[in-house]
């Protein structure tokens, strides 16, 4: 008799556009079970089989409370933990302005760090957590008096993507990457960025699989590790 392997099971946050659409979607055709996240919890671009749509919206504590209610409900163990969820309200603006800032940190800092906190016995020993976050957020690169909340919010996710490697050992593996300049709707209308979603997708989906160091930062363009 043939032993038929167990479907691997990825959930994905921030999947109904841009580089977590695609993500799902590459990780579908690789026969993964996949769950994605929305704020709506509708996710109608995709009608896939393996596919469980779920509402979040890392802004709202009552929103966070109810999507992980739901995922308890599912009884699923994760293989693989993407944090892809974003927003850059200020990207490119050169003043800082304190409802967007506030807005961004809220779901790229706070939203994202309890949410993954909370998801952490979710996730198997052997697992990996990913953090989409940007070179935006490395300090070491930055040159630019632009996207303050944006560049803050990255700078302060990757902290805690250090913490957390640190705290987990390994068991699950942490890493951040920066996903290249993608053409999305992140900024309004990022028309001019040199990766579509879907080259965007395929190279995180090859890291990701990959044996990866264990708190890396990765940079999918150019591939090689970035300067915190
Ligand atoms: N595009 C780039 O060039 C680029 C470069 C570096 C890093 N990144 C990072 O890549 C990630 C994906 O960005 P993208 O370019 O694909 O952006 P996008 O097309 O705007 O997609 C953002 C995703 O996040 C979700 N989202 C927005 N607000 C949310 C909230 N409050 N709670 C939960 N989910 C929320 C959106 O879903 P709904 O609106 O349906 O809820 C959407 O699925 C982000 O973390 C971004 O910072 C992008």
């Amino acid at each position: 008799m043939k032993c038929i392997p167990m479907q691997k099971k990825v959930l994905i946050t921030g999947a109904s556009k841009g580089i977590g659409l695609a993500l799902s979607r590459h990780f579908l055709a690789h026969n993964y079970e996949v769950i994605g996240t929305s704020r709506t919890g509708k996710i109608i671009e995709i009608t896939h089989s393996s596919f469980t749509p779920i509402a979040l919206d890392l802004s709202k504590t009552d929103s966070v409370a109810n999507a992980l209610k739901e995922l308890e409900s599912l009884k699923v163990t994760f293989d693989i933990f993407i944090n892809n969820a974003g927003i850059g309200p200020d990207l490119n603006y050169t003043e800082p302005e304190q409802d967007t800032y506030l807005k961004t940190f809220e779901v790229n800092t706070t939203g994202t760090t309890f949410f993954i906190e909370k998801m952490i016995s979710n996730i198997t020993k052997e697992g990996k957590i990913i953090i989409i976050s940007s070179k935006m957020g490395s300090i070491e690169m930055c040159s630019s008096s632009c996207s303050v909340a944006y560049r803050m919010s990255k700078a302060a996710l990757n902290m805690y993507s250090k913490i957390l490697a640190n705290k987990l050992n390994g068991f699950p593996k942490v890493a951040v990457i920066h996903p290249g300049w993608v053409r999305t709707m992140i900024s309004g209308d990022n028309t001019s960025g040199r990766l579509s979603p879907e080259e965007s997708a395929l190279g995180i989906f090859d890291f990701v699989i990959s044996d990866f160091d264990n708190s890396a930062f990765w940079d999918i363009e150019t591939q090689t590790h970035l300067p915190w």
